[in-house]
């Protein structure tokens, strides 16, 4: 069944205010009712309401919305659809985001979303780059609008006596498939894919991320791990896998590892030292399929 996009808002909007004024006034009434006992019968009608009211506003959440007659999938929220190119419209996430998927990339509002449910096309090669990609791996292939966010915290440590350098930069599809299937022989599939990407589902085959210099969780407690996590936002960056959100990012948390996403998004999933996830902003999974 799919509605169209108005009539989903103001249900979803009736049935939410259903569901949280009418347990309320229920509640209120059942403690202040001196007779409640003789009337029994119709407090039970009024709970099977009220649970059936909250169940209908489930049914409204899973709805999808009709859009030229074509059902979209995973469509739960009521965010307003801003013009898109239809031929690249994918669907909506949780929290009503659009994704796309353009030149071989997932996107949600232009930000380059790769993670284990959202993969790169195998021959993704990022554009713009500060190095101009000619090799499988390259420490300084990294989008060009990054690399100068780059060159600017890594000054301000260097102002500070720290010293953050990147030890793993641009990773193609290939170079990924090898990396993912030495770890995958060494230690099995279950364990590898817990700090390793599978080929096409790795940050670092888009330019937009790198791993600074230790990849071992002891990089998290040095003064450049510290500093790192706290202030890289200031420049675009953000902890990428954050520790304890493990089972959202599906990774292990990596101190080291960053990704650009441009201040106004950094900041916000910085979140005063709380990181969240882009997973958890967007309201995407992270899961193989
Ligand atoms: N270590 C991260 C998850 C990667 O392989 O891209
Ligand atoms: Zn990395």
């Amino acid at each position: 069944m799919c509605l169209d996009e108005n009539t989903l808002k103001i249900l979803n909007d009736v049935f939410l205010l259903l569901s949280i004024l009418l347990p309320l006034f229920f509640l209120i009434y059942f403690f202040y009712d001196k007779k409640k006992k003789k009337k029994l019968g119709y407090y039970l009608l009024a709970l099977i309401i009220i649970i059936l009211i909250i169940c209908f506003r489930g049914e409204i959440m899973n709805i999808n919305i009709c859009k030229s007659n074509k059902k979209i999938n995973d469509i739960t929220t009521t965010k307003a659809i801003p013009a898109v190119n239809s031929d690249n419209y994918i669907g909506k996430t949780s929290k009503g985001y659009i994704l796309e998927k353009k030149d071989g990339a997932y996107f949600i509002d232009d930000y380059l979303i790769v993670n284990k449910s959202y993969a790169l096309n195998e021959d993704f090669i990022p554009k713009n780059t500060h190095t101009k990609i000619t090799d499988e791996i390259c420490i300084l292939c990294i989008d060009n609008e990054a690399y100068e966010k780059w060159l600017n915290i890594k000054n301000d440590a260097i102002a500070i006596n720290l010293n953050i350098y990147i030890a793993s930069g641009y990773r193609s599809f290939e170079y990924q498939k090898g990396l993912y299937e030495k770890y995958e022989n060494r230690d099995g599939k279950d364990m590898a894919d817990t700090y390793s990407a599978r080929a096409g589902h790795s940050e670092h085959q888009s330019g937009l991320a790198f791993d600074l210099n230790s990849i071992d969780s002891s990089f998290a407690a040095t003064d450049e791990g510290k500093w790192v996590n706290e202030n890289a936002y200031l420049y675009g960056f953000i902890i990428r896998y954050p520790k304890g959100k493990e089972k959202i990012t599906g990774y292990k948390y990596e101190p080291w590892h960053l990704r650009y996403v441009g201040l106004s998004l950094a900041e916000k999933l910085y979140n005063d030292g709380e990181w969240i996830t882009m997973e958890e902003y967007f309201g995407i999974d992270s899961k193989y399929k």
